[in-house]
Order: structure tokens, then C-alpha cells, then sequence
């Protein structure tokens, strides 16, 4: 009995925030326009149950078929446009890039203290510019790139030797997934802190990240109380709190981190051979100028949470589609590897320098990226003002999702689109990621754009050619390559709903 009490009040509850949202909604479109078509949505839930949460990529594809490629969709209450073609997609950036640079915030990315710090969640505006600044000036410039390129050789290196180890003999199957995340997560920590933290001797880096594996499950999950502002306070699910929860035992950690590092630096006791992120924070002050440094801890805190959960799970995500699409394509995987032992003629390693001379390395990860990109509606972005976008109307505040995953398999662009075929990225084609080719925006576009794409450019190719080139790769249990399972699962990122397991078998030359 108390059960359908319950029940029926939260029904309540949720007519009254779907009525007193899409009420205001109406006015508005009465107003000024049209809004773009899109499936009629039920009372209360909208479109909700049209979804299927668990692909709504896929279900957005089926309904862009029917409504068109720029689409509304009611998620609850919550007014969203789905953009689903590149010739959409080249409009939005081109024509609407600041107007939608806003950010959509879910519950679950709302910190106790608000989003000082954050560049994901900061609003299009100056606290956003100035973050964005120290991506594009200090972090991921060719000269600070450069100098940091022993990091990335390290880490990558140390995962090669840990799964040399791991299948010793041969024989032993591993999920890949994992060292991809231990490289990712310890290459993270090289470049912020100068430290491995997924090291048996650092138990505060275990504790870091399981903190911050929690914080990227959560992020992860769908949560009512987005689409129901009204539920916001009650926080059904309880996510929120216990994101919060997570992020603030890793912000401990990272506070320690931080203290360790001023003591030093007042001490004077070490000597690193290699300016950190960590130092750049420390001395940053934004405009060049003389002056003390412009972030607090708070904000330090954010900007190294944020750098781990950004660039560890996408990082990871592709590598392992990569070498899964590898091994469901055995042809692709002989030629990649003829390609990087031809190159080295013998030597031990694939070099940084010479991934331009690795043109198929890099096809095989623009392929992987078309088919399977880590984000694949981008961050979601918002309206900050109403707008006009293909004669529809776009009413302030509208979570706009740019579906990259469709774009990548549009087959009015790609031939043969559900094929992983790298060779489509070698010249005359020339398509690349960074921002200009609409149809294959894994990154994004316009201002919004994923800042660290030229860190991405070395870590991915460089990290899948090592492997390949040291190693050979058999499936698991004697699975057939045809016999893979390649589904999805959606989770902060889209990864391998199965975990690929494979032997590494050490190569003779
Ligand atoms: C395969 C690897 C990666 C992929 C596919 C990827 C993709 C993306 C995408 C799609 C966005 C949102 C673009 C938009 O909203 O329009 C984004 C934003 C961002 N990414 Fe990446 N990313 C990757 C790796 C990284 C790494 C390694 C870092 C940091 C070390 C990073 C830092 C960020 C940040 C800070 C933003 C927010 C930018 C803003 O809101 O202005 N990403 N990334």
C-alpha cells in the first residue's frame, strides 16, 4: 500500500514537472517558431521509452531516419536535438558554434562546491576561455609535447614489458583493455605529477584510482533526476551522492599530491629532469605577466581530475577496439604489422619520430575512430541563447547531441560503412579528425573541440604500433576471428561489451 502511495505521488510529481517544462516550452515555441520534427512524446517521459537506454545511438539513427537530421527529442522534460548527418553537423559548427558552445551539466558532473575549475562543464564565456588558454598554451603545444615525449615513451614501454610478462609463455590470454588503461591512467600521472601511480609502492595511486574509476561508472549511468528537474534535490538514484562521494576521497589524494609538491619545491630536495603539469599549474598566471599564480587548490584539484577521466577511458577505449577490429580482420592486422616490422627492419622499437612514416598505423586509428568513437554524441553541449538553426526554432537551454557515431557510418558518405577498412584513409582522401571533415568528428569541432588531440595524435599510434610490432596476437580459446562478438556497451564511453581476450605471443623477427 504504501508502495502505490509512493507510486502515485511520484507519477504526480512528474505530470507536474513535464507539465509546468513543456508548458513553458509551448509558449515559447508559440512565440518565435517551429521546433525541429521529431517523435511525438508521451506525458511525463517524453521519448524516454523510444530509446532503449542502452544503444539510444542506435535508436537515434532509426528516428533521424524517419524525423530527419536535425531532430527533437524529448528526454523527460529535458528538450534535446539530436544532430545526425555531416551536412547538419557542418552547419551547427560553421554557422551556430558559439550560440550552442554552452554545456548541457548532468547531475552526476555537479560538484559540492560548483565548477570552478572544470574546462568540460565551464559555460562558454571567460572562465572558460582562460582554462582553455592553459590547454592550448601550455599543455598540448609541439614544444611541451616534445619535451615530453621520454613520458610517453616510458609508459608505453612499461605496458610492452608487463605483457611480455604477463603471457610469458605464449599460451596465457589477456584482457587488453586493462594495460591500455594502466598505460593511459600511469601516462596521466607521468604528465600531471612526475609519478606512476598504478605502482605496487604507491597505495594512494590505487586509492586514486579507484576513486576515480567510481566517479567514470557513475558518470556513466543514466540518470532520472536529469530529466526530471524536480527530482533533482531527491537524487532517486542516489547518484549524485555517491559520485560526490568518489570525487572527493580522489581529490583528497590529489591534495596530498599537491602538498608533497609545494614542500619539495620549498625544500628544493629534488630534481626533476622534466617540467610537470603540475609546475605549470603552480606557476601559472594566465597572461604571461610577473605575478603570483592565478589557480587555488580547488582549482589545481579539478584540472588534474578532470585530465584523468577525460583522457583515460576515451584513451583506452579506442585502443582496445582497435586491436579488436584487428583481430576480426586478420588481413588488416598482417599488413599493419608488415608495415611497422618493414620500417624498423629489425630494430627493437617503433620511434615517435617516425609515425608520419607509418601511414596505415594511422589509418588503422582514424578507421577505429569512424567506427567507434569513444564519445559518441561529443560532450553534450547546450543553446546559451534561442536560435534559428535549418529555419527551426532552438529554445534557450536545449541539450544539443551531435551523433559522431552515425556521421562515421553514414552510408550516403562512407562506402561500404560497417567495414573496417583503413585503406579509406589513405591518400588521395587525406580526411582527417581535426575538425574540418564533417563527416568524421571524433574530436568535435569548433570551439568546443577536444584540446588534446595533439597528444592524442602521438599516444594512439604510438602505443597500438608497439604492441603489434614486439607481438604477435592469437584469439583466445581458439575463437575464429568471425566468431568475435563485437557489440557496445554504453557506459561514459562506448566500449567492447565483451572484454577481448587474446594471447600475446612474443615475435622472433
Ligand atoms: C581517444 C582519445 C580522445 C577522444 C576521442 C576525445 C574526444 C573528445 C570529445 C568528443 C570532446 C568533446 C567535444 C565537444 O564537446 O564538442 C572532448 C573534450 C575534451 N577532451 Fe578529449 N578526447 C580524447 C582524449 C583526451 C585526453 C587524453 C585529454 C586530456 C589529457 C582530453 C581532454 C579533453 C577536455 C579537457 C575536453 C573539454 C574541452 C571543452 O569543453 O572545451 N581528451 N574530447
Amino acid at each position: 500500500m504504501e508502495y502505490e502511495i509512493g507510486g502515485l505521488i511520484l507519477a504526480l510529481l512528474l505530470w507536474a514537472a513535464w507539465k509546468i517544462a513543456t508548458a513553458s516550452g509551448q509558449r515559447q515555441l508559440k512565440e518565435v517558431g517551429r521546433l525541429p520534427p521529431g517523435p511525438t512524446p508521451w506525458p511525463v517521459v517524453g521519448n524516454i521509452f523510444q530509446l532503449g537506454l542502452g544503444a539510444p545511438h542506435e535508436s537515434f539513427v532509426k528516428l533521424a531516419k524517419k524525423h530527419g537530421p536535425v531532430m527533437t527529442i524529448w528526454l523527460g522534460s529535458m528538450n534535446t536535438v539530436v544532430i545526425s548527418s555531416n551536412e547538419a553537423a557542418r552547419v551547427m559548427f560553421k554557422n551556430h558554434d558559439v550560440v550552442l558552445a554552452g554545456r548541457k551539466i548532468y547531475e552526476a558532473m555537479k560538484g559540492d562546491y560548483g565548477n570552478e575549475g572544470s574546462l568540460i562543464t565551464a559555460q562558454y564565456g571567460q572562465h572558460w576561455r582562460m582554462l582553455r588558454r592553459l590547454c592550448t598554451t601550455e599543455f598540448f603545444t609541439t614544444s611541451r609535447l616534445d619535451t615530453m615525449r621520454v613520458v610517453r615513451r616510458q609508459c608505453i614501454d612499461q605496458m610492452v614489458q608487463f605483457i611480455h610478462e604477463s603471457g610469458e609463455s605464449g599460451t596465457t590470454a589477456i584482457d587488453i583493455r586493462r594495460f591500455f588503461f594502466l598505460m593511459a591512467f600511469n601516462l596521466m600521472g607521468n604528465l600531471i605529477f612526475s609519478k606512476d601511480l598504478l605502482d605496487p609502492k604507491s597505495e594512494r595511486g590505487s586509492e586514486f584510482f579507484f576513486h576515480a574509476g567510481k566517479v567514470m561508472e557513475f558518470a556513466g549511468k543514466a540518470n532520472v533526476a536529469d530529466f526530471f528537474p524536480i527530482l533533482r534535490r531527491l537524487d532517486p538514484q542516489g547518484i549524485r551522492r555517491k559520485t560526490q562521494f568518489h570525487v572527493n576521497h580522489a581529490f583528497d589524494i590529489v591534495g596530498e599530491f599537491l602538498q608533497e609538491r609545494l614542500r619539495t619545491m620549498e625544500n628544493d630536495c629534488i630534481q626533476k629532469k622534466i617540467r610537470d603539469y603540475l609546475d605549470v599549474l603552480l606557476e601559472y598566471r594566465g597572461d604571461g605577466t610577473e605575478g603570483p599564480c592565478i589557480f587555488g587548490p580547488r582549482t589545481i584539484n579539478v584540472i588534474i581530475f578532470e585530465m584523468f577521466t577525460a583522457g583515460t577511458d576515451t584513451t583506452t577505449s579506442t585502443l582496445e577496439w582497435a586491436m579488436a577490429e584487428l583481430l576480426h580482420n586478420p588481413a588488416t592486422l598482417q599488413k599493419v604489422q608488415a608495415e611497422l616490422r618493414t620500417l624498423t627492419d629489425g630494430g627493437e622499437k617503433i620511434e615517435e619520430e617516425n609515425l608520419n612514416k607509418l601511414p596505415y598505423l594511422n589509418a588503422v586509428i582514424k578507421e577505429t575512430l569512424r567506427l567507434h568513437p569513444p564519445l559518441p554524441f561529443l560532450v553534450p553541449h547546450m543553446a546559451m541563447d534561442s536560435c534559428k538553426m535549418f529555419g527551426y526554432f532552438i529554445p534557450e537551454e536545449t541539450q544539443i547531441l551531435v551523433n559522431v557515431w552515425a556521421i562515421g557510418r553514414d552510408p550516403k558518405t562512407w562506402k561500404d560503412p560497417l567495414e573496417f577498412k583503413p585503406e579509406r584513409f589513405l591518400e588521395p582522401n587525406m580526411v582527417d579528425y581535426k575538425g574540418q571533415h564533417f563527416e568524421f568528428i571524433p574530436f568535435g569541432s569548433g570551439r568546443r573541440m577536444c584540446p588534446a588531440v595533439p597528444l592524442v595524435a602521438r599516444v594512439l599510434p604510438l602505443a597500438l604500433g608497439s604492441i603489434l610490432h614486439s607481438l604477435d596476437w592469437v584469439l583466445a580459446n581458439g575463437l575464429k576471428a568471425e566468431e568475435m562478438d563485437m557489440s557496445e556497451r554504453m557506459g561514459i564511453t562506448l566500449r567492447k561489451a565483451i572484454p577481448l581476450k587474446a594471447i600475446p605471443v612474443p615475435y622472433k623477427g
